[in-house]
C-alpha cells in the first residue's frame, strides 16, 4: 500500500507544498472569449437501477419504515443527493429494463404483483417502485426522468401504451387511468429510452436487427409534440462502433441519442476485475489509464455519427460508466455493491473533463448508479448512510451544469508512468458557468508529485482562483459508516503571479475545481 502524506500537503497547499515539485511549470491557457459547446448539465446525470439496493433498501425504504422517508423515499438519501443538483435519473434499468412491464407498477400497492427480479439474484420483486413512485423521487431530487422502455421481452404494444400512460393529457383510457392512480397531469418525461444492452442482457440482437426493431418501435411512440421526450435508441460498448454505425446510418427521425456503455475495470479482464479497496500503484495507475481510453472510444464513435449525422442532430449518450470492481463485502441485500475511494473520485473527475472535451456531441450521461450499486454517490447499511469520493467529485463539478466549455490550452505538461503504463498526468477542464464566472478544473493522477501550474486567462486579468481540492492520505482512503469524513473536498486557492496569471499547485493525486476571477480585458 502506498501511503503519501497528502491531507498534511493539501492544507499547505497555498503555502510551501511538502511534496516534490515539478521541475518546469506547466503553462495553462483559458481562452475566456472563445466559449464553445455546451456542458449540458445532463452530463451530470444518474442511474437507478432494481438491482440490489440501489432502489429497494438504499433508496426506498417504504412509507411505513422507520427510517425517515418521504413517500417512502429515504430522507438522509435524497437530502444527501439534493446537493449534487442531480440533472436527470435513468430508470428502471438497465438490464432490468427489458424485463420490465410497467403495468406491474401502477395502482393500490397491495395489488400490485410480485414477480421474480430474474436478472438480479432472482430476489422477489414487489413492484411498490413504479411509475408514480419514480416520478414522486425525481421530483424529490429537483431532477428530469430517464425513463428506459422494454424492448427485449416488450411489445410495441406495451411500450407506445406505457408512454401515453405518461405524457397523455387526453379523455384516453389510458390518460384516465393515470388520473385515477393520483396523477393529474402527464409526467414530463425528459428521455425515453427503447431498450438497454440488447447486444446482451436486452436481447442478442445484431446491430441491424436491432436498429430495424427500433424504427418500429419508435414509430409507435407518439406523445404530444409538446411532451415529447428525446427518443434514446440502445447503442454499443467498448470498441465496437458497429451499433453506432448501424443505427445512425438507418434510423432516420424519431432518434435524438445513441447510446454507448463503458466500464473501467482495473485489469480490463471481467473474470478478474480487482479489487475496489487494498490496491497497490499499479492497480491505481492502471485504473486511471483505462478510463482515459474513454476518450478515444468516444472519438471513434464521433467519427461515426459526423460521417452519418454531419449535422450532429443526433447525441451519443454515455448512459453507463464508471469503476467496477470484484466483488467485496456488502450488506444484507447488495448485489454489486463496492466501496468507493479515492481512485474512484479521479476515475469521476476524469471521465467528466472528457465528456466536457466532446460536449458539441456528448450532451447526456448516466453514472452507474446512484445508490449502492458499482460506483456510488451514496452507500448505505440498514439505516445507516455514507457519502463517498465520487459524491463529493459530483458536487465539486455542479458549476459545469450548462457551462460554456471555454479552449484550455496545457504546455509542458507531464507524464505519469509505472512499469510500462504511461498517461498524461494531468486532466484539464475549463467552462464559463452560467454564473458567467470562469471554471476550472485540474485532475493530478500522479501520486508522487504536485505540479505547478503558470495560469495566463485571454480575456481575463486574473485576480483570483480559489475552490476546493480533493485528496487523501491513502490511495484507497474512503469514507465509512464509522469514520464518514476521511475523504472530503478542503478549501484550495493559487498564488497571484502579479502580472495577470496565477501559479497553481495541485496536490498528487487530487481532483481540484475553483473559480477563476478578475477583470475582463479587450
Ligand atoms: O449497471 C449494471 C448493469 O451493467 C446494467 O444493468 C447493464 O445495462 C450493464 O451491463
Amino acid at each position: 500500500m502506498i501511503k503519501t502524506s497528502l491531507v498534511a500537503a493539501l492544507v499547505a497547499a497555498a503555502c510551501a507544498p511538502a511534496w516534490a515539485q515539478d521541475a518546469a511549470p506547466v503553462q495553462l491557457v483559458i481562452d475566456t472569449t472563445r466559449p464553445g459547446a455546451l456542458i449540458d448539465k445532463d452530463i451530470q446525470g444518474q442511474f437507478a437501477e432494481h438491482l440490489g439496493l440501489g432502489i429497494y433498501g438504499g433508496l426506498w425504504v417504504g412509507p411505513q419504515s422507520k427510517i425517515p422517508n418521504v413517500h417512502g423515499w429515504r430522507k438522509d438519501v435524497v437530502g444527501a443527493l439534493r446537493e449534487l443538483h442531480v440533472p436527470l435519473v435513468r430508470w428502471p434499468g438497465g438490464c432490468f429494463a427489458d424485463r420490465y412491464h410497467w403495468r406491474d407498477g401502477i395502482g393500490p400497492a397491495a395489488k400490485r404483483p410480485v414477480r421474480v427480479n430474474a436478472m438480479w439474484g432472482g430476489v422477489p420483486e414487489t413492484n411498490a417502485v413504479g411509475t408514480h413512485e419514480f416520478f414522486d423521487l425525481v421530483d424529490q431530487l429537483g431532477a428530469r426522468a430517464y425513463v428506459n422502455g422494454n424492448m427485449g421481452s416488450g411489445s410495441v404494444q406495451e411500450m407506445s401504451d406505457w408512454m401515453e400512460y405518461l405524457t397523455a393529457d387526453s379523455q384516453s383510457t389510458l390518460a384516465k387511468e393515470r388520473r385515477a392512480n393520483g396523477h393529474a397531469k402527464p409526467f414530463p418525461v425528459a428521455y425515453f429510452g427503447v431498450g438497454n444492452e440488447s447486444w446482451g442482457c436486452g436481447g442478442h440482437m445484431k446491430p441491424e436487427q436491432y436498429a430495424a426493431n427500433y424504427e418500429q418501435y419508435a414509430n409507435f411512440l407518439e406523445p404530444a409534440p409538446q411532451r415529447r421526450p428525446r427518443f434514446v435508441a440502445s447503442g454499443g460498448n467498448d470498441e465496437d462502433t458497429s451499433w453506432t454505425e448501424a443505427i445512425s446510418a438507418r434510423v432516420k427521425g424519431n432518434i435524438d441519442d445513441i447510446t454507448f456503455h463503458y466500464y473501467t475495470i482495473p485489469t480490463g479482464v471481467w473474470a478478474h476485475k480487482g479489487a475496489a479497496v487494498g490496491f497497490d500503484e499499479a492497480a491505481w495507475i492502471q485504473t486511471l489509464s483505462r478510463t482515459e481510453r474513454i476518450d478515444g472510444l468516444i472519438a471513434k464513435n464521433a467519427a461515426v455519427l459526423d460521417r452519418n449525422d454531419p449535422e450532429k442532430k443526433i447525441g451519443f449518450a454515455v448512459d453507463e460508466w464508471g469503476t467496477w470492481y470484484d466483488d467485496g463485502p456488502a450488506p444484507a441485500g447488495g448485489v454489486l455493491y463496492q466501496q468507493n475511494t479515492l481512485r474512484d473520485a479521479l476515475v469521476a473527475a476524469l471521465n467528466l473533463n472528457i465528456f466536457h472535451a466532446h460536449a458539441d456531441r456528448v450532451h447526456m450521461t448516466s453514472i452507474a448508479q446512484m445508490v449502492d450499486v458499482l460506483q456510488s454517490m451514496v452507500l448505505t447499511d440498514g439505516a445507516r448512510m455514507v457519502v463517498t469520493p465520487t459524491y463529493h467529485v459530483f458536487r465539486m463539478y455542479v458549476p459545469f451544469q450548462d457551462a460554456a466549455a471555454l479552449p484550455a490550452a496545457l504546455t509542458g505538461a507531464p507524464e505519469y508512468a509505472l512499469g510500462d503504463v504511461r498517461m498524461p498526468a494531468l486532466s484539464v477542464s475549463a467552462a464559463r458557468g452560467k454564473d458567467g464566472v470562469v471554471h476550472v478544473s485540474l485532475v493530478n493522477s500522479d501520486p508522487h508529485h504536485a505540479i505547478t501550474v503558470a495560469l495566463k486567462a485571454t480575456g481575463l486579468q486574473v485576480a483570483s482562483v480559489r475552490g476546493e481540492a480533493l485528496s487523501a492520505a491513502q490511495l484507497d482512503a474512503r469514507n465509512t459508516f464509522d469514520a464518514p469524513d476521511i475523504v472530503h473536498p478542503s478549501p484550495w486557492k493559487a498564488v497571484p503571479d502579479g502580472h495577470g496569471g496565477a501559479t497553481l499547485t495541485v496536490p498528487p493525486a487530487s481532483v481540484v475545481v475553483a473559480a477563476v476571477t478578475g477583470t475582463a480585458t479587450p
